[in-house]
Order: C-alpha cells, then sequence, then structure tokens
C-alpha cells in the first residue's frame, strides 16, 4: 500500500527511523519490496531525476504503482530524491508520488524558503508530503556534488526559521554524514551535539539523514578482491550511531551507496567466476537477493522492522 511521506514519519518519530532506499531500476525495487516484506518493515521507495534519465519517468511510475498493486500488506512511500522545483511539481502531479524532496539547499536561504513554499503549497493541496533541506551536505550523489569547502553543517537558528517559514513536513540537516562511497575516516561521523540542537529548533518536525550508508568493509573487500578499486579506506555511518539518531527527532535515513557497492560486488564476482555466462537474469536474481538481505538487516538496525503489524491497521482504520 503507497500512503504518504507523513503518515510514516509520525509513526516512527521518536520510536524508529524509517529506511529511505534509492532505486534506479526494477531489479532494486523488487529488492526493496522483499527486503521490507521480510523485515515487515514500512519504507521509503525514492527515485530521482537520475533515476528518470537512466529509464523513463512514466516507466518509474509505472513500476512504483505496479508495486503498490502486488504488495498490499506492505506500506511504503513513493517518494522523489532531491528534486528540483519543477521535478517535484511533476512528481506531485503524477499522481502515484506520495512524498517529495525539494533541494533547493544551495540556493540563498530566501530563495529556499520560497522555493519550497511553492512546492509544499502545490503538495499540500494534493495531501503530499514535502521533506526541504536546509545546510548543505559534502559529497557526490547523481547530480548533487559538495566540496570540503562548499559543506556547510545545518544552523539550529536557521532550521528552525526556514522551518516556520516554508511549511515542510520533514527537514533533511547537514551534520556530519557524506553522500557516496568516499566518506570519513574511522572517528568521524554524525555531529550529535549539532544534531541535538536542531532538535530541540524544531521540536516534533521530523528530522532526515542523508548520506547514511554504511559502506560495509566487507563488500569493499569483495569488490577490490574482484577486480574493483573502490576506497578501501572509506568508513560510512555506523548503524548504532543511526539508532542514537532517534531520540534527537531522526526519523528517515537515507541509504544509496550501499546498494551500489552490493551491486558491484555481486556482478564482478558473478562474471569472474562465469566467464562464460551471457545471461544477465542470473547475476540480475543474485543482486535481487543480496540486495534485499542488506535491506531487512538495515530495517533491523534502524528499528523499523516488525513495525507494519502497529502501523497497518491505523492506516487502514482511516
Ligand atoms: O539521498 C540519498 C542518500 O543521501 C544517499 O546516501 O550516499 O550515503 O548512500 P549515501
Ligand atoms: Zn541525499
Amino acid at each position: 500500500m503507497i500512503i504518504t511521506g507523513a503518515t510514516l514519519l509520525a509513526d516512527a518519530y521518536g520510536k524508529y527511523a524509517v529506511g529511505h532506499y534509492s532505486v534506479n531500476n526494477l531489479e532494486q525495487v523488487l529488492a526493496v519490496l522483499k527486503g521490507n516484506e521480510a523485515a515487515q518493515a514500512p519504507f521509503f521507495l525514492a527515485f530521482s531525476k537520475s533515476s528518470f534519465n537512466y529509464g523513463s519517468e512514466v516507466m518509474a511510475e509505472a513500476i512504483a504503482r505496479a508495486a503498490g498493486a502486488l504488495y498490499p500488506n506492505l506500506a511504503f512511500a513513493v517518494h522523489l530524491d532531491h528534486g528540483d522545483e519543477p521535478t517535484c511539481h511533476a512528481a506531485i502531479d503524477s499522481g502515484v508520488f506520495t512524498s517529495v524532496m525539494i533541494d533547493a539547499s544551495s540556493l540563498p536561504f530566501a530563495q529556499n524558503v520560497s522555493t519550497t513554499r511553492r512546492v509544499v503549497r502545490h503538495a499540500h493541496a494534493l495531501g503530499i508530503s514535502v521533506e526541504a533541506e536546509i545546510g548543505a551536505l559534502m559529497g557526490v550523489e547523481d547530480h548533487i556534488s559538495v566540496d570540503e569547502q562548499g559543506a556547510r553543517l545545518t544552523d539550529p537558528r536557521e532550521a528552525a526559521e526556514f522551518a516556520k517559514a516554508s511549511g515542510c513536513d520533514s527537514l533533511a540537516v547537514a551534520v556530519g554524514t557524506v553522500h557516496g562511497p568516499n566518506k570519513f575516516k574511522a572517528g568521524q561521523g554524525i555531529n550529535f551535539e549539532r544534531l541535538q540542537q536542531i532538535h530541540e529548533a524544531v521540536p516534533g518536525l521530523p528530522l532526515v539523514l542523508h548520506g547514511s550508508s554504511s559502506l560495509p568493509a566487507a563488500e569493499i573487500a569483495r569488490i577490490n578482491a574482484a577486480g574493483g578499486q573502490v576506497n578501501p579506506n572509506t568508513r560510512g555511518t555506523m548503524p548504532e550511531d543511526m539508532r542514537k539518531a532517534v531520540p534527537c527527532g531522526v526519523a528517515k535515513i537515507n541509504i544509496d551507496a550501499d546498494a551500489r557497492l552490493v551491486w558491484t560486488r555481486v556482478h564482478r564476482e558473478y562474471f569472474r567466476d562465469h566467464p562464460e555466462n551471457i545471461d544477465f537474469r542470473k547475476p540480475g536474481k543474485a543482486y535481487i537477493e543480496a540486495f534485499a538481505a542488506l535491506v531487512q538487516s538495515r530495517s533491523a538496525e534502524l528499528g523499523s522492522a516488525s513495525r507494519l503489524g502497529q502501523l497497518l491497521p491505523v492506516i487502514q482504520g482511516r
């Protein structure tokens, strides 16, 4: 069942974090569905402008609709990640997206507010939820690229002013996490002091952590053993830190790079071990299973596993 982002975050707030999984193709969608079904976890199924450019927006919408029809006993939001304003308006009008992220965080404060406000007006008129962002996360994710100098932790006072003026339903904050496969060396990670200050500045507003892949060292070692050249010294967000962020208002955790690592590992190993193979469905199936297993274990770490049983009757009783 496809439900709004705000419904998911209202249930999670203060208790657990909902996993957001970025997807680009059918295999990834199937894996996210299977993993969350096994975990009995609510989740965000997240597309982006880059995923539309890889395939097609119409195709993505059809896949999302089919996912809702095939899995009526799951609860998830169909989400647009890091949307610019035109892409947000198109997603809102699509009839299938129930959550959009307007990312105007690279604009000056006043323009970030006014852009977000326009998206909020349009979205709320149709019962769709809006995530916005203030601050700037370092790293690379598709069309978003911020270097060390451009990175800026979220200012708690700005967050409060922004939330009030924009009317967003949830807020992505920059508190030290980094987009992409090159994050931190050991010892860095979430700045909990800043996160707590932001939480106190916007009590009750669900916060979102981007750049939260954990970059498992074992996956990277296997990729490199099979001929890859992924940075072996990078460290991701620690799973225990994700849980620790929940009492600080974090209700949504975004994961993309981990799925890419699993894809790379599965395909590199598969073709190394089966050089004669030309049937892409074999590594495709192996990827679905491996990504589903990652989703399942991430749900346990986020505390979202086994939450469907309580959530579904609440939604269905409406
Ligand atoms: O919007 C998606 C996430 O911020 C991706 O984070 O690069 O750590 O997977 P990640
Ligand atoms: Zn992100």
